[in-house]
């Protein structure tokens, strides 16, 4: 059985690998740094019963961002003040050998989980993911996320249909 923890000591950062060096690296190296800085937030989903240090499935991280609502489509845009808050996704990645058995969809879960729980205590438009290429954007728009005008590899997916779909 899997379960989401914060990413800590406890956590096998270095045997990780999603096939993706930049995505590895930042896991390795990066991911806990920011942590502690209050930068982002790392989560890792695990096997329950893994020995620590535990092997991490997947991860995703984290964090607030302010962005500006002319860049949102038209029709989000509307009615918003100049400056709006929402959760940026800035990094999703599922181990080479588990992926394509539904894990990124568990990650995805827990990002929504995330996103909602922000908004309960101190609101939010929505969430926004960079995504590193077109094939990953195609991932994410399976989930209802929308490209930016513009901007086809920023992707945002507004609060209400996360609220309509994962609450
Ligand atoms: C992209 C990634 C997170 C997907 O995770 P995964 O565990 O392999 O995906 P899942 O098994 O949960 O797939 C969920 C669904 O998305 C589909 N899918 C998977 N990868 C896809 C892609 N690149 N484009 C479109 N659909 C995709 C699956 O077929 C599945 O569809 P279904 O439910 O209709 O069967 C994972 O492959 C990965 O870590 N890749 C390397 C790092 C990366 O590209 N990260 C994205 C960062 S921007």
């Amino acid at each position: 059985m899997y379960k989401l923890d914060s990413l800590s000591a406890d956590h096998d950062r270095q045997g990780f690998d999603c096939g993706s060096e930049p995505l590895n690296s930042y896991l390795r190296k990066t991911a806990r740094q920011h942590q502690t800085r209050g930068i982002s937030t790392t989560y890792v989903l695990v096997e329950e019963s893994a020995p620590v240090p535990k092997a991490i499935v997947g991860f995703f991280t984290v964090n607030i961002c302010q962005v500006l609502a002319e860049s949102l489509p038209e029709q989000e845009a509307k009615k918003l003040p100049r400056n709006v808050s929402a959760v940026k996704l800035g990094r999703l990645a599922v181990a080479s050998d588990s992926q394509k058995s539904g894990v990124g969809k568990i990650l995805i879960a827990g990002v929504m989980q995330t996103v909602l729980s922000v908004f309960d205590k101190v609101g939010g438009i929505g969430l926004f993911v960079d995504a590193k290429d077109e094939r990953a954007a195609d991932y994410y728009k399976k989930f209802g996320f929308v490209p930016l005008p513009e901007r086809p590899l920023e992707l945002f997916l507004p609060i209400k249909t996360i609220q309509d779909s994962w609450k």
